[in-house]
């Protein structure tokens, strides 16, 4: 079976990938720079950009599922999907998000481009037979927000040390993906997939610290600093606004509480935070200069 996999480099799909190939099937990953795509040699590995469908129509003959990914998409998602539908494409697996029923202002990811709403509809609307992966945070947004400081030190300054949520590792994530493109089995569903716990900032810290056998702190500190400190290096003024006010709005309620269908899809406990810290635990150590 063949399964076109766009945005193939990153995070998410590059585990997909790992999955699908495992599972025996032909993975035809799409990215937009071949030369830097580093997959692994048995995979085909097409140049187009998701966001442009004509330049992946040579490479939809004999695809049978689409792995389309919401950070590629822009505006295109139903024309992709129409035209590999055209060519015989018959199933499709949407990356989408847990927020995508929220008000568009408190979707701060749309101002880094993601269409995570987008890609769900397009999908359930292509025909095809679709399946929305409604993800909850991802486990790896722990150490992009706080890799570095926890490299320098044992003090996490953060906003809302009480705002929760249920990470997900990207794994169970890719594992589920995987499912729904290699079988009909999850045809027809919006899955709402967390991690198996609800934590707080202080608590995924007291988790990092617990894991790698350091006495992490966690310091609040108001949304304006972190948001003065995260313009400062490098991130769009208009996505750090609109985090700070998702966190400021949510910042008194659990934030997508666990939900059953990542168990009842894996068949199986999902990952907890602890365990994707211990497979990740170098990335926060501090790098020995000797
Ligand atoms: N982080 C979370 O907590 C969370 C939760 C739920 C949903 N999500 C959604 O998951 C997605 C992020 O997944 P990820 O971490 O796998 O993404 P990623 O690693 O940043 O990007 C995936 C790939 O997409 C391609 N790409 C990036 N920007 C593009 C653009 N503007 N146009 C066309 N292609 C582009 C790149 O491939 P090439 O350069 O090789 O072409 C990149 O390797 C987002 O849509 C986000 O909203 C995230």
């Amino acid at each position: 079976m063949k399964i076109l996999v766009t945005g193939a480099t990153g995070g998410v799909g590059r585990l997909v990938v790992e999955r699908l190939a495992g599972a025996g099937a032909q993975v035809r990953a799409v990215t937009r720079t071949p030369e830097k795509a580093g997959l692994p040699a048995a995979v085909e590995i097409v140049e187009g950009d998701p966001s442009r469908p004509d330049t992946l129509a040579p490479h939809l003959d004999g695809v049978e599922a689409v792995f389309l990914h919401s950070r590629t998409i822009g505006t295109a998602a139903d024309r992709l999907l129409a035209l590999a539908a055209e060519r015989g494409a018959r199933r499709v697996a949407a990356l989408s998000a847990l927020n995508v029923d929220d008000p568009l202002d408190l979707q701060p990811s749309r101002l880094r481009g993601d269409r995570n709403k987008e890609a769900e509809a397009a999908a359930v609307a292509s025909g095809l037979a679709w399946t929305s992966l409604r993800a909850s945070a991802f486990a790896s947004n722990a150490l992009q927000a706080w890799g570095a400081q926890i490299r320098r030190g044992d003090v996490v300054r953060y906003v809302y040390a009480a705002f929760q949520e249920s990470p997900l590792d990207e794994r169970d994530l890719a594992e589920a993906a995987s499912l729904a493109l290699l079988t009909d089995d999850l045809a027809g569903r919006r899955l709402e997939l967390t991690g198996p716990q609800s934590l707080s900032h202080e608590e995924m810290v007291a988790v990092i610290g617990e894991v790698i056998g350091r006495p992490l702190r966690f310091e609040e500190v108001p949304p304006e600093a972190i948001a003065h400190h995260m313009i400062g290096i490098g991130l769009p003024e208009p996505f750090v606004r609109a985090l700070m006010d998702r966190y400021t709005h949510y910042a008194g309620q659990e934030q997508h509480p666990v939900t059953g269908d990542l168990e009842k899809v894996l068949g199986r406990p999902p990952r907890t935070f602890a365990d994707w810290v211990a497979d990740h635990a170098a990335a926060f150590q501090a790098h020995d200069p000797s």
